[in-house]
């Protein structure tokens, strides 16, 4: 085995996953659907397969998917951008964000990340031999110093990662917080890289904000996002990078040797789901938002202290007055002592122990599975 990869060991998912099956427990750990997407999307995936769009995409994507994102960026945030130079579509959100990290930093260059961090951040970093700083967001509001974060910009900074809607915290930046990233950015001369894969989750009418919009950030900005959480679509990874030419060129490089193109028939499909109307975004909205609200108050009855999430689908629970030792151990007794499986925080953190006081519970679950897991929860309550 490569060094490169020997330190990567199985993802938290996976051991959760299997005792969870293992005790036959209310999977509220891993981030995707239990129920099934909506039924336009399976015809136009069936009709594209129908219709024999079935040989290699262009490697940027197909030019309908690309002008489908241009237009939506358009009606949605006012930002416009040239599907002909400034799209790449990729497998997924995932292999955008390796891709562009690949293509814009060398070795040696730093890198700052939020922690809790999304868990392919930190190894696509150190493939390409760059080197993370961290920022790490504190319970229970996650807010940002602006003392603390101006220090980790140096001359060597090469990439600032910034996920918002925020998983695991369900934050959801504040305009005051975008224009201090800006800032920065601006300042030292750094390119941000913003995953947005859950901009269309967002609640209690806060409003998901593009960084790229801000004054003087087009240009050093690659915007990130994917099919997956807003069409319920987790497995068929059609993913895209949005940004100026010369920073899409870079990405491009990348992408052309780790996967060449996406899934033709799904870009296809893709496109069509993406000229959704209003109606879709605000329905998805109203859905997640009463899946949170319902998933609160279960929480609270069971006697544990949830953190309100203001976007994403996933809930942050401090466990620190519960006598366990760590989230770990937590979570394990959650899984098999209760029946209920949620995920380990401190495997998004470089020190383990900035997460172990928290639990993280995912709420995009059909209502009888998050009904089932309020009733196990109940247990929680007379230990
Ligand atoms: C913050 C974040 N980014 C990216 C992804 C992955 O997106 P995709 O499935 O489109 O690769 C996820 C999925 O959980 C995520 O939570």
């Amino acid at each position: 085995m490569a060094r490169r990869v020997c330190n990567f060991g199985a993802s938290i998912f996976s051991e959760m996953t299997a005792l969870a099956n293992q005790h036959q427990a209310v999977n509220l750990g891993q981030g995707f659907p239990d129920f099934p997407c909506p039924e336009f999307l399976k015809q136009a995936a069936m009709n594209a397969i129908r219709q024999d769009i079935n040989q290699y995409a262009p490697a940027n994507g197909r030019l309908n998917l690309r002008e489908s994102l241009a237009k939506k960026l358009q009606e949605h945030y006012g930002y416009t951008v040239d599907p002909a130079t400034e799209i790449t579509v990729t497998h997924g959100a995932t292999e955008a964000i390796f891709a562009a990290i690949l293509g814009l930093v060398d070795p040696g260059d730093e890198v700052i990340l939020f922690e809790p961090y999304y868990d392919s951040y930190v190894p696509s970093v150190e493939i390409a031999g760059g080197v993370p700083r961290y920022y790490t967001l504190r319970p229970p509001d996650w807010s940002i110093d602006p003392g603390e974060l101006a220090p980790l910009f140096s001359e060597r900074t090469k990439l600032l990662i910034l996920n918002t809607p925020h998983n695991p915290t369900g934050k959801v930046f504040s305009k005051e917080e975008l224009c201090l990233i800006a800032d920065l950015c601006r300042k030292h001369d750094v390119i941000a890289m913003v995953d947005e894969v859950y901009e269309h989750i967002v609640f209690d009418g806060f409003r998901h904000q593009l960084l790229a919009a801000l004054p003087g950030m087009a240009e050093r900005t690659v915007t990130i996002s994917s099919l997956g959480k807003t069409f319920s679509v987790t497995g068929w990874k059609v993913g895209w990078a949005v940004a100026r030419p010369e920073l899409t060129n870079a990405i491009f490089r990348g992408h052309q040797f780790i996967v060449f193109a996406g899934v033709a028939p799904l870009q296809e499909a893709a496109a069509t789901a993406l000229i959704s109307t209003d109606e879709y975004y605000r329905e998805l909205t109203m859905m997640y938002q009463s899946k949170r609200d319902f998933l609160l108050e279960a929480l609270r009855a069971a006697g544990l202290k949830p953190i309100v999430p203001r976007g994403t689908y996933f809930m942050m629970v401090d466990i620190s007055d519960l006598g366990f030792p760590d989230d770990v151990a937590f979570c394990r007794y959650l899984t098999t002592e209760i029946g209920v499986a949620a995920i380990p925080p401190s495997a998004f953190y470089h020190d383990p122990v900035d997460g172990s006081r928290l639990a993280r519970f995912a709420f995009c679950k059909s209502q009888s599975t998050l009904e089932a897991a309020a009733e196990r929860l109940q247990k929680l309550a007379s230990r």
